[in-house]
C-alpha cells in the first residue's frame, strides 16, 4: 500500500473514533442531565407566605326521616395558585378540593352529588363501608347536569376518610383538576379520648398534592416519560395552598395527614428532626399510639398524628425521600429520591394548654386468620391484576356476606404499585412473613406494595349483600388504575351466585332523589 493510501485509512479511523467519542460524550450529558433532572429537592426554598387553607366544614341539615343532608355540587373554577396566571380548575361547591363532610357513627346520611361539569363524573367515598350502590365507583356515574343522591348508615369507627370521582378511565384527570375532599367520622369511644378535635382550631386536615403547572398557570398533564406511574409534580399544594403556614396556638395540634396526589409517596417528618405521636390510619385510630419521626403515605393514604410545639418556635413538616420497594433507577424517575417541605407550623407566644396524648387508644380487635373461608391471591404487574385488566362486566370474584377471608398481595414488576379495597377495612396480617410494622398494625384500606415482599391482609364482609353491584378493588396510583389496573368483586348471601353488572359502560343515572 502507498503512504497516501495509509493516511487516507488512519484519516477516517481518527474521524469515525472521534465521532463515536463525540456521540459517547453527548450520550453521557443526556443520560447525566435526565438523571439528576429527575430529582425534586425543595428543601430550604419554599417561602411560606400563604395562610394554609383549611377546608370549610360541610353544612347539613336533618329531613323528616332523621338524615343528615349533605349538598355537593361539582364545578369548574379558577383559582390562582400564584403559578403566572389563573389556573383552569374542578372543585366541589368551590373552585379547587371541597368542603369537609363530617358524620357520627349511627348516623343515617343523604349526600345530594350534583354535576356541574360538562362530563360524566363520579364520587366515591373512599373507606366508607357502605352498600355497593352507594359506592359512587364506575358503576354511579352521574350525568352533567343530574343529580345522585346516595344514601347510607355511618357504620364504622371514627375515621379520616375522603371522597373522590370514580369514572372509568378518567379518575386521574378528575382528581388531578381538583375533584376530592375529606370525609370525618365521629363516635363515642373517640369523644372520650383527650385528642385534639376542635376543627380548623387544634384539629386540622391536610391534603397534600403535587401538582406542575406550565408558564402561564395552567395545569400541565403531561405525564413523566420515564417513570411509568403518570403525572408527578414539582409543586406541593396542601389544602389547595402553595406555601402555606399554619398559624398554631395550642400546646398540641392533630394533623390528618390525606396524600390527595395522582401518583407520589410521601415520607412525612419535621425538618429538625422532631418526633410525633401517629395516632390513626386509615379506618381509625390506632389500639395505642405510635411514637415515630417519619410516616409514609402513599396516594389515598391517611394518617393521624399529634405533634406538640412549643412557645414561639417554627417547624418544618417535610416529606423525605420514600421507599417505595424499587431499584435505583425506577426510584429515580417514580419519585423516590425527591425531598419538599410542606408546611410551616408557627407557634404563637403564648399556647393554650393540651393533655398529653392517652397512651391507650381504642380497642382493636384482631381477625382471627383461623376464622377466614376463603384465600386469595392478587399479583400486581404492569396495568392488571391477575393478568387482567379491568372490564366494567366482568365481576372477578364472589364473597359470601359474613365470610372473613385473606388475601395476598403480590407485586411483581419494578414500578411502584398499591392496593385498595372497598367496601372493607382490612387488617395486615404479615409483610413478607413478619408481623407488621406499627403504621399497618391498625384498619386500613391502602397499602403499597413492595417487591418481593408479599403482605397478607384479612377482612370480614358483614352485609350490604348485592350479587348485581360490585365492589373495586385497585391499584390507588391513578393512572395504573385508569389503565385497567383494577378488579371487581360482589358480596353474596350464602349459597348465592355472582350476578351482572348494569350493562353498557358509562351508564349513568340521573333521578331525582326518591326517599
Ligand atoms: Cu380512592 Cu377506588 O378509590
Ligand atoms: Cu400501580
Amino acid at each position: 500500500m502507498t503512504d497516501g493510501g495509509t493516511r487516507r485509512i488512519r484519516t477516517v479511523l481518527l474521524g469515525v473514533l472521534s465521532a463515536m467519542l463525540l456521540l459517547c460524550g453527548i450520550g453521557t450529558a443526556v443520560v447525566t442531565w435526565v438523571w439528576t433532572g429527575g430529582v425534586i429537592d425543595t428543601t430550604g426554598k419554599v417561602d411560606f407566605v400563604n395562610r394554609l387553607a383549611v377546608p370549610p366544614l360541610a353544612p347539613s341539615r336533618i329531613d323528616g326521616q332523621g338524615r343528615r343532608v349533605f349538598d355537593l355540587r361539582a364545578q369548574p373554577g379558577r383559582r390562582d395558585f400564584g403559578a403566572g396566571g389563573p389556573t383552569a380548575t374542578w372543585g366541589f361547591d368551590g373552585d379547587y378540593l371541597g368542603p369537609t363532610l363530617r358524620a357520627r357513627r349511627g348516623e343515617k346520611v343523604l349526600v345530594n352529588v350534583v354535576n356541574g361539569l360538562g362530563e360524566p363524573t363520579s364520587v366515591h367515598w373512599h373507606g366508607m363501608h357502605l352498600p355497593a350502590a352507594m359506592d359512587g365507583g364506575p358503576h354511579q356515574m352521574v350525568r352533567p347536569g343530574a343529580t345522585w343522591s346516595p344514601r347510607w348508615t355511618i357504620d364504622q369507627p371514627a375515621a379520616t376518610l375522603w371522597y373522590h370521582p370514580h369514572p372509568h378511565g378518567r379518575t386521574a384527570d378528575h382528581v388531578y383538576r381538583g375533584l376530592a375532599g375529606m370525609f370525618l367520622l365521629d363516635d363515642g369511644a373517640s369523644d372520650r379520648l383527650a385528642l385534639p378535635r376542635r376543627y380548623g382550631v387544634d384539629d386540622f386536615p391536610l391534603i397534600v398534592q403535587d401538582r406542575k403547572f406550565d408558564s402561564g398557570g395552567r395545569l400541565d398533564h403531561g405525564r413523566g416519560a420515564l417513570g411509568g406511574v403518570g403525572i408527578l409534580g414539582d409543586t406541593l399544594l396542601v389544602n389547595g395552598t402553595v406555601g402555606p403556614y399554619l398559624d398554631v396556638s395550642t400546646e398540641r395540634v392533630r394533623l390528618r395527614l390525606l396524600n390527595g396526589s395522582n401518583a407520589r409517596t410521601y415520607d412525612f417528618g419535621f425538618a429538625d428532626g422532631r418526633g410525633f405521636a401517629l395516632i390513626g390510619t386509615d379506618g381509625g385510630l390506632l389500639a395505642a399510639p405510635h411514637r415515630t419521626g417519619r410516616i409514609r403515605l402513599s396516594p389515598g393514604e391517611r394518617a393521624e398524628v399529634v405533634v406538640s410545639m412549643r412557645p414561639g418556635e417554627r417547624a418544618v413538616l417535610r416529606s423525605f425521600p420514600p421507599e417505595t420497594g424499587v431499584d435505583f433507577f425506577n426510584s429515580r424517575f417514580t419519585g423516590g429520591d425527591d425531598t419538599f417541605d410542606v408546611l410551616e407550623l408557627r407557634a404563637a407566644g403564648t399556647l393554650a394548654p393540651a393533655p398529653e396524648v392517652p397512651t391507650r387508644l381504642v380497642p382493636i380487635d384482631p381477625l382471627d386468620p383461623a376464622s377466614a373461608v376463603t384465600q386469595r391471591r392478587f399479583r400486581l404487574s404492569g396495568r392488571q391484576i391477575n393478568g387482567r385488566a379491568m372490564d366494567p362486566e366482568r365481576i372477578d370474584f364472589a364473597v359470601t356476606r359474613d365470610t372473613t377471608e385473606i388475601w395476598e398481595l403480590v407485586k411483581q414488576d419494578g414500578t411502584p404499585h398499591s392496593f385498595h379495597v372497598h367496601d372493607v377495612q382490612f387488617q395486615v396480617l404479615s409483610v413478607d412473613g413478619a408481623p407488621p410494622p406499627p403504621e399497618l398494625a391498625g384498619w386500613k384500606d391502602t397499602v403499597l406494595l413492595t417487591a418481593g415482599r408479599p403482605m397478607r391482609i384479612i377482612a370480614r364482609f358483614t352485609d350490604h349483600a348485592d350479587p348485581n353491584m360490585p365492589y373495586m378493588f385497585h391499584c390507588h396510583l391513578l393512572d395504573h388504575e385508569d389503565r385497567g389496573m383494577m378488579g371487581q368483586f360482589v358480596v353474596v348471601e350464602p349459597g348465592q351466585r355472582p350476578g351482572r353488572p348494569p350493562t353498557g359502560h358509562g351508564h349513568t343515572q340521573g333521578h331525582a332523589e326518591h326517599p
